[in-house]
């Protein structure tokens, strides 16, 4: 079993850790605010006081920040990962945080020092349950390496070279603003030409957004959405989406307009709320913060 090093325990990292523990690996922890990892330490994990301490003791370092500055902080600072790891670290980089910022970590970490990147798919019930999926990028033997570890936390998929794990969550995350945005301007649509909501819902039962409407129903129409990933994390990957298609020469008029009914939900107020809850500022029926 390998010793792992958490840094970063929020929604979704300590879930992992979690995992890892129950795994049988040796797990050392660090959150920028302590009492975060209360609850690792009493079932056995072991504080560490830095990141650079982590990595000292640690064969593979999981980061699960909330995105490309926190990594910075983390790695570069005096006390960061780059100041512990050695040519028999491995750094697994879990977080949403796009390619740039991979490219930026390779650039940052001693020579000799594993990378991947493997962003995940999947919230917090798949993190607890170990149903995550998982993008890996970088070279295939070290990918090859922890597959077996990264198999307590869901299923890796292989998906390229350093960076095309990150890529590949961007693709992914594409997705989701788009077809929200689609679902809540046709909520929208039917307020406006005077549809009730359960036909409206019945109606969009039926269409490409089927599954979206039955799954968000209960939400939108108590106005509780349950916290799994918040409206400012989202907010992160749309611009990381829109600054890759734009580095990509890639044209995404409609990323770029889903992207905008976020950054209007946030500026609404609605920032520590689930992400879903832009349904709710889209059809204009959201509650403040
Ligand atoms: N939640 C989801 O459904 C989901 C799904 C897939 C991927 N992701 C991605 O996974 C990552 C983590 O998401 P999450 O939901 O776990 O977020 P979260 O609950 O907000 O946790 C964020 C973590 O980042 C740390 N952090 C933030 N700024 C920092 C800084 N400047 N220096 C050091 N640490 C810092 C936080 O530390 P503190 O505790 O001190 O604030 C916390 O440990 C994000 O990149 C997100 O996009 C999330």
């Amino acid at each position: 079993m390998a010793t792992v090093a958490v840094i970063g325990l929020g929604g979704m990292g300590s879930r992992m850790a979690g995992r890892l523990l129950d795994a049988g690996h040796d797990l050392v922890v660090w959150n920028r605010t302590p009492q975060r990892a209360g609850e690792l330490v009493a079932r056995g994990a072991v504080a560490a006081g830095s990141p650079a301490e982590a990595a000292r003791w640690a064969n593979l370092v999981i980061t699960m920040l909330s995105g490309p500055a926190a990594l910075q902080e983390v790695v570069e600072g005096p006390q960061g990962i780059a100041a512990g790891a050695t040519d028999s670290t491995t750094l697994a980089e879990m977080s949403t945080v796009g390619p740039p910022a991979v490219r930026r970590l390779a650039a940052m970490l001693p020579d000799g020092v594993g990378l991947l990147d493997a962003p995940v798919l999947g919230s917090v019930t798949e993190a607890e349950s170990g149903s995550l999926r998982i993008f890996v990028g970088g070279p295939e033997e070290l990918a090859q390496r922890w597959m077996p570890l990264f198999g307590a936390l869901g299923s890796p998929m292989h998906v390229g070279p350093l960076g095309a794990g990150a890529a590949a969550k961007l693709v992914a995350n594409s997705t989701l603003f788009g077809v929200l945005a689609v679902l809540g301007e046709a909520l929208a649509l039917a307020d406006g030409l005077g549809l009730p909501r359960d036909i409206a819902f019945n109606v969009l039962s039926g269409t490409p957004v089927g599954a979206q409407a039955d799954r968000r129903r209960p939400a939108i129409e108590s106005d509780d959405f349950p916290l799994r990933f918040a409206l400012s994390l989202a907010h992160k990957d749309a611009d990381l989406v829109v600054a890759a298609a734009e580095s990509a020469n890639v044209e995404m008029p409609v990323a770029a307009a889903a992207r905008q009914w976020v950054v209007a939900a946030q500026e609404a107020g609605l920032g520590d709320r689930d992400y879903s809850a832009v349904l709710a500022h889209i059809t204009g029926t959201a509650r403040a913060g």
